[in-house]
């Protein structure tokens, strides 16, 4: 029998409580997540920046202002979703998750990920799509392709902080969005 979900509030009490590594002594709170907890898509970027550490929710500054309106290319809104990270707390001055980091912090993320259930989960950049997908293949060659892992079909985004100021990785992360909200319409007709 499988093991029973943990409720969202627990995960996110443990969290809170989490000390596992030095990214703890330096944050202002934790960034559990945010959004709908019966989500048909989950959202998995990399960690908090300043301005999420400051308000305890992922992608509040100018990446998550782009965010809101490539979710609105897909037809969806913030609240629609659910929005996570892969390290929920800070790494100083916004540096790559150190791999130690990633593997304390992840089971956080595989039980949120059990809890909400969603039908999508979609990775922003290298560090959410490695982890999900246990690859090593780059965004670059992965992004807007459909994959599954486990239950879960994955679709690989760029991050949207890579594309603030390169309108190349723009025009694909709009594709890819207008993609995702053609393969929810599928999803949908099909039910
Ligand atoms: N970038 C991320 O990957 N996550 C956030 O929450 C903010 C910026």
């Amino acid at each position: 029998m499988s093991k029973p979900h943990i409720p969202l509030d627990e995960i996110r009490a443990q969290v809170e409580a989490c000390h596992a590594c030095p990214l703890a002594d330096g944050r202002t709170q934790t960034v559990f997540g945010v959004g709908n907890p019966a989500a048909r898509v989950l959202i998995v970027g990399e960690a908090p920046g300043k301005n999420e550490d400051l308000q305890g929710e992922p992608f509040v500054g100018a990446a998550g202002k782009y965010l809101d309106e490539l979710l609105s290319v897909a037809g969806l809104k913030r609240e629609d979703v659910f929005i996570a990270n892969v390290l929920k707390c800070r790494p100083p001055g916004n540096r790559d998750p150190r791999p130690e980091e990633i593997e304390v912090c992840t089971p956080f993320l595989r039980e949120q990920t059990r809890t909400i259930d969603p039908e999508f989960i979609v990775t922003l950049g290298n560090f959410a799509t490695k982890f999900i997908l246990k690859t090593e293949i780059g965004i670059t060659r992965l992004h807007g392709t459909l994959h599954q892992a486990g239950k879960f079909k994955v679709f690989p985004i760029f991050h949207p902080a890579a594309a603030l100021y390169d309108g190349k990785k723009r025009e694909a992360l709009e594709n890819d969005f207008a993609t995702l909200g053609e393969l929810l319409g599928k999803e949908n007709n099909e039910e």
